[in-house]
């Protein structure tokens, strides 16, 4: 078995869908706390897999992830749980030192106690894999060489603080107590289950409802987009192949401005959906007030984990965003799902 934490979110729930893909996979003990994050819903197609277990915990709770530990003993632990939002880090950052520190500190502690006892063999197996984020590094400027491992840390928002405290926490807990963690830093993801508060879900969702697509600033600010399942092979690929007490950066090499982002999801919808009146959605576009503190350019270099663990991205941007888009058209009850009350409120919270 392995042990998957945040597995009912965005990346987690296509992390276990895909894992569990393969018949001859180990199991899947699944523990998320179900925030407004986690949907059960992206893991329906599990139902009568008896691979996969369903916990709803939290990280943080040590007794819980102790007796899962004793009772599954599992061979590695994939750590994806965490408050993911930026903006929603700005108008509240506790839950996400809560979670992102505390729990990261807490879970680390109950990987080290279940660890420290394994026998030899099953010892020198275990992994404790952490998936983290390119946020970490800070912003680059128009002419800087993308993000390496070796770049110094500079996060910005508290989102971004709270996950470079969590990894300083698992490069703490190798270096003094030798537990066997690998660190994966990876740009943003998009494509299948991901939650409509992030800029591809909402614009996707927002166009085909006739409302607004909200642009920060002035839209000219660089993200390095990177289809989820890419994302997720490269996690199988470090948890198999990489070296302990390393760090692999993972990203696309698809940079992109936002305004040119939305713009392409426009065009895909005008081809796949066009609107009634005819008129393309990019008609829809609004500049909004800017981000506090929005990072200007994120950018990865992967060749890292490309020289050392033969690992490269499948999908361009142009076949991932269109997969994309299509799933969301495919996928209607799924949406309405998770459009609960409390996105609404969000969503007039912030853009109002
Ligand atoms: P998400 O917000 O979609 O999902 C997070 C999941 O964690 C949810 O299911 C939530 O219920 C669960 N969770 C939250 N707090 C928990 C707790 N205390 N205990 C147990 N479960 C808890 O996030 P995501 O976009 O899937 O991101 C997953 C991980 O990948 C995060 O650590 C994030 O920092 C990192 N990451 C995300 C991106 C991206 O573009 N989305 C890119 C790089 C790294
Ligand atoms: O870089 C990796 C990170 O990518 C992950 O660590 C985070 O968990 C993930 O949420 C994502 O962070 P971003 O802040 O880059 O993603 P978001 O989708 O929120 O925004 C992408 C860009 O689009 C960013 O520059 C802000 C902008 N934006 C976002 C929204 C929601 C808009 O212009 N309008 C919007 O309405």
């Amino acid at each position: 078995m392995i042990l998957v934490t945040g597995g009912a979110g965005f990346i987690g729930g296509n992390f276990v869908l895909d894992w569990l893909a393969n018949p001859k996979a180990e199991g899947i003990i699944n523990l998320d706390k179900l925030t407004y994050a986690g949907n059960l819903a992206t893991l329906a197609s599990l139902e009568k897999d008896s691979r996969h277990i369903f916990v709803h915990g939290d990280i943080g709770d040590r007794g819980l992830v102790g007796d899962l530990l004793e009772k599954y003993q599992p061979r590695a632990i994939v750590n994806f749980a965490a408050e993911s939002h930026v903006d929603r880090s700005i108008h509240g950052p506790a839950d996400f030192v809560q979670t992102n520190v505390l729990g990261t500190f807490n879970l680390l502690e109950s990987a080290r106690a279940y660890w420290s006892q394994l026998p030899a063999e099953q010892k020198a197996d275990f992994r404790f894999l952490h998936v983290s984020t390119d946020e970490v590094y800070g912003s680059l400027k128009a002419e800087d060489p993308p993000f390496s491992e070796t770049n110094p840390y500079e996060p910005n928002s508290p989102y971004s603080a709270s996950k470079a405290a969590s990894d300083h926490l698992v490069r703490a807990w190798f270096h003094t107590y030798g537990l066997p963690v690998l660190t994966t830093n990876c740009s943003n993801n998009y494509g299948p289950y991901h939650f409509p508060e992030k800029l591809i879900p909402l614009v996707i969702l927002n166009a085909l409802n006739g409302k607004p697509l909200p642009i920060y600033g002035d839209g000219q600010q660089i993200r390095d987009w990177l289809y989820v399942s890419d994302h997720c092979s490269a996690i199988r690929r470090v948890l198999e192949k990489g070296k302990i007490g390393e760090t692999y950066n993972v990203g696309g090499w698809n940079e992109k401005a936002n305004l040119d982002v939305v713009k392409t999801i426009c065009s895909v919808l005008d081809s796949l959906k066009p609107r009634a009146d005819a008129q393309s959605y990019a008609e829809q576009i609004t500049f909004v007030t800017d981000r506090p503190g929005h990072d200007r350019r994120y950018a990865i270099d992967a060749r890292k984990i490309e020289r050392d663990l033969q690992w490269k991205p499948q999908e361009t941007f142009d076949t991932g965003i269109r997969k994309t888009v299509q799933w969301y058209l495919n996928n209607p009850v799924w949406v309405e799902g998770v459009v609960s009350g409390s996105y609404r409120e969000w969503l007039q919270k912030h853009y109002q």
